[in-house]
């Protein structure tokens, strides 16, 4: 089994879905798996300018010489893909989306009835392509709602790219993620993610065991903790941020009135 495994954050490896990500990959390797890991953001990928020169003129390659051509290479050699994305503005992160509108060369422009859903039209593959689609998001709300046109939106992709959603990770409070003190305490979250990791390639899916621990297993008691904690975290960063502004200030002032 070979994974293409794609992390869609722009803060890279700070990123916390590169924390989600780490775990599970290795998780996904100890099962057996062929796993290619890379964060968007260390890549040259221009959005798409919608020309169709990928279509017409050079069929099957864009016109941007950019990292694209790689990444597609990962994508149409893998028979999994996972996809790893924060939640920005509702939706998924725009170098994530930019990436999948890169992938349009893949695509032949013909259209046919969808292989798996007759009711719907699709569009002819030129390459051979993943079969399995698997989604980890995170968010900084508390709730879940805040998942549901990410989710949707992957469910969708997988349908008319003819492939097999096979789950999904969502974990909202994203921010715990972010701070050193709490990494300790994320132990047993991330060793969660190394056994969603195993049980996807052996098994194909999470079991519902798994998938219910990933809702109870956490680590704050509840949604009140998390907002005065991230409220708390972002005061404090604006005062020191304040505090070093007046510093510097005044510095340039005594600097100015002794010069
Ligand atoms: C531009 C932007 C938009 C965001 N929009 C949302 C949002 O709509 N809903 C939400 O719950 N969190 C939102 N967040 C918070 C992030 O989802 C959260 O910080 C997450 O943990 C970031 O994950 P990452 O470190 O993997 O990038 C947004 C953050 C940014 C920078």
């Amino acid at each position: 089994m070979k994974v293409f495994a794609i992390n869609g954050s722009p803060r890279g490896k700070n990123s916390t879905t590169y924390r989600l990500l780490r775990p599970f990959v290795t998780g996904m390797r100890a099962a057996g798996a062929e796993v290619e890991s890379v964060n968007l953001v260390d890549y040259r990928i221009n959005y798409c300018t919608g020309c169709y020169v990928c279509w017409t003129t050079t069929p099957g390659l864009c016109h941007f010489n950019d990292d694209m051509e790689k990444l597609i290479n990962l994508l149409v050699t893998s028979d999994m893909v996972v996809y790893g994305t924060p939640v920005h503005t509702y939706n998924m992160s725009a170098l994530l989306k930019t990436f999948i509108d890169r992938t349009f060369p893949i695509h032949a422009p013909k259209l046919k009835k969808n292989d798996n859903n007759p009711d719907v039209t699709s569009l002819q593959h030129r390459h051979s392509k993943p079969n399995k689609l698997f989604l980890i998001a995170n968010c900084g709300f508390p709730e879940y709602v805040h998942f549901e046109p990410v989710s949707f939106y992957f469910r969708h992709l997988a349908k008319m790219l003819e492939m097999k959603f096979v789950g999904e990770i969502l974990r909202p409070m994203g921010d715990v993620f972010k701070r050193p003190s709490t990494q300790t305490v994320l132990r047993p979250y991330y060793d969660l993610m190394q056994i969603c990791g195993d049980e996807l390639i052996r098994f194909g899916k999470l079991s519902k065991a798994t998938e219910q621990r990933l809702k109870t297993d956490w680590v704050l008691t509840s949604d009140n903790s998390y907002i005065e904690t991230v409220n708390l975290h972002y005061e404090h960063l604006q005062d020191k941020t304040k505090k070093l502004k007046e510093k510097k200030h005044a510095n340039t002032r005594i600097k100015a009135e002794t010069s």
